[in-house]
């Protein structure tokens, strides 16, 4: 391809969630030397990059994305040299490593914080927001992400601090120029140790609007309306990415909720003051309801395209998205776009080719190239997820519910520990991930998806995710083609075409769950045609119009 096109555009990047990942030490809990023993399986899948979510020491109220100490490893995560080893077994392998940074909060563990708790004449005071307890309510009516009051009384000094997301995780001020200059630090530090990008979480929260006014009442279930796209995070992130990207090749990835695909344009681009690419989360509030934080909602095909069709068509040629159905943060998607019992292989193959097929970078989460499923939690002692947990506390203390079995279903559709249930390596006892007791439970279709049968079989998901790599690195259309969607409104299937130079592919997906059937539009003219990839078995000549599509069909067609 290309000598211009950066490497990240082209390439497929694999996250990994440590914490579930693979355990070598019998803690129950997965490690850097788990991640290490599995080298040669990313390299045989196919990837370019690994998306290491965050590894730092953490009291793990969050799971890692509450940092005390940028500089070190988690101790149950393993030590710094076991870091390195991975480091340099990726890059042995051609492969790249980025880190997680979660640079908008710390936890009120890190030193930072604790000396700004000491007092309020602490030099780090300002690094975090401090307001005066004028005796009733918190200084303003802002929540938290995952409910209650995003500020918290510090009762030493009686002032508030405020934290978006849980009460030990206390945003920093990045007004104050002593935290950019330790942020940079920390980012120079990384840098230097070879590090080839970053994932930077929750970034267009790093600057709260003047004054940090009232929300008011307000639809947005977050509360993250008022305080996302503040009016410096463009001047912040144009100063991070200059500093990032003087280094020649690394990746910058925004994480970017309530961003729209115009607010979007301003973060991304090809200037080395612009991340790389972001990831949005419009296509992930589909099936989001009004209201109370958990409401969900019946979503259309229709809308998803549309959804989809506006990122794809709205972004110019150099302003560049990742494309994700899962991560740490989602319920798995074979679960909440496909059908995770019949036709559970058909729709994790027809979901993956949507992914591979659209216009962005791929992003795989662990266990999505096998079709891990969402498990089912029967009690609320079987959840961790802090967000979950919290949320439901928060309802029960509104008196909006009464507990847990009340809203099991709408938790067991939303929970975050859908994607985090243990990696299934094998069919042996916890999946192969752990010989210890494993710390969230693993799902019990294991016996059935898992690495080792998907590997022995050759019609698996896993087969498939291979396939598509491979294609998408022959064919540079499905990395630069223009995007067009076909068929807008109808109900169940989803068809586009692509197109790059002289090279053009038309893609079909049935995602309804019912047998169809496909009429390509007149205007689309081709003299000839071939098909690239399917997930059903095909007759020895499959037509192109008129084709009957069986539930959650996926082709992909070469036009010429
Ligand atoms: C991001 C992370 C999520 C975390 C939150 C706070 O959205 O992906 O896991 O809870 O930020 O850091």
């Amino acid at each position: 391809m290309s000598e211009e096109t950066p490497w990240w555009r082209e390439a497929v990047i694999y996250q990994v969630y440590p914490r579930s990942f693979n355990d070598t030490d019998d803690d129950g809990i997965g490690d850097i030397p788990g991640i290490v023993q599995k080298l040669d399986y990313f390299e045989e899948l196919g990837v370019d990059a690994l998306w290491l979510s965050p590894v730092y020491a953490s009291p793990n109220v969050d799971n890692g994305y509450d940092v005390s100490d940028y500089r070190s490893i988690m101790d149950e995560f393993g030590t710094m040299e076991d870091w390195e080893r991975l480091l340099d077994g990726l890059h042995e392998r051609d492969m790249r490593l980025i880190m997680d940074m979660v640079l908008n909060h710390t936890s009120t563990e890190h030193e930072w914080f604790l000396e700004a708790r000491e007092s309020a004449d602490s030099e780090y005071r300002d690094y975090y927001f401090w307001r005066e307890d004028d005796g009733d309510d918190p200084p303003n009516d802002w929540e938290s992400v995952w409910g209650g009051p995003a500020w918290t009384r510090d009762e030493e000094s009686d002032e508030y601090y405020l934290h978006l997301f849980h009460e030990r995780q206390a945003d920093l001020d990045w007004t104050d120029p002593q935290v950019t200059d330790e942020i940079f630090d920390v980012v120079d530090w990384w840098l230097e140790k070879g590090v080839d990008g970053f994932r930077l979480d929750s970034v267009n929260l790093i600057s709260k609007p003047d004054g940090l006014p009232e929300t008011g009442p307000n639809e947005d279930p977050n509360g993250l309306g008022v305080v996302a796209n503040g009016p410096r995070v463009g001047e912040h992130l144009r100063a991070l990415c200059e500093r990032v990207h003087a280094h020649d090749g690394v990746v910058t990835i925004g994480e970017t909720p309530n961003l729209s695909v115009e607010e979007a344009k301003s973060y991304i681009g090809p200037g080395s003051d612009s991340l790389s690419m972001l990831l949005s989360f419009e296509h992930m509030e589909i099936d989001r309801g009004e209201g109370a934080r958990w409401a969900m909602r019946e979503w259309s095909l229709p809308e998803l395209k549309d959804s989809i069709a506006c990122w794809q068509t709205g972004l110019d040629r150099d302003e560049w998205q990742g494309l994700y159905f899962n991560n740490h943060d989602q319920p798995r998607a074979v679960s909440r776009f496909g059908d995770d019992e019949e036709y559970r292989r058909e729709s994790a193959k027809a979901l993956a080719t949507l992914l591979f097929t659209l216009r962005g970078t791929p992003f795989i989460y662990q266990g999505e190239e096998i079709g891990m499923t969402n498990p089912r939690f029967e009690r609320l002692d079987e959840i961790q997820d802090v967000a979950t947990r919290r949320t439901l506390a928060h309802a029960v203390e509104n008196g909006q519910v009464s507990g847990f079995d009340e809203v099991e279903d709408l938790i067991n559709r939303r929970t975050r520990d859908n994607a985090r249930t243990p990696m299934q390596w094998s069919a042996d006892e916890n999946a192969g991930f752990t010989e210890g007791e494993p710390w969230l439970k693993v799902n019990e279709d294991y016996p059935e998806v898992n690495v080792a049968a998907a590997r022995d079989d050759a019609d698996s998901v896993w087969h498939y995710y291979r396939r598509l790599i491979e294609l998408r690195s022959e064919h540079p259309v499905f990395v630069h083609g223009d995007f067009e969607l076909l068929l807008p409104d109808h109900p169940g299937l989803f068809a586009y075409l692509r197109t790059h130079e002289a090279e053009r592919v038309l893609v079909v997906l049935e995602l309804g769950g019912e047998a169809s059937r496909f009429e390509l539009p007149a205007f689309v003219e081709y003299d000839d045609f071939e098909l690239l990839v399917a997930n059903y078995e095909q007759s020895e000549e499959p037509g192109i119009t008129d084709v009957p599509l069986r539930p959650y069909e996926a082709r992909v067609y070469r036009l010429d």
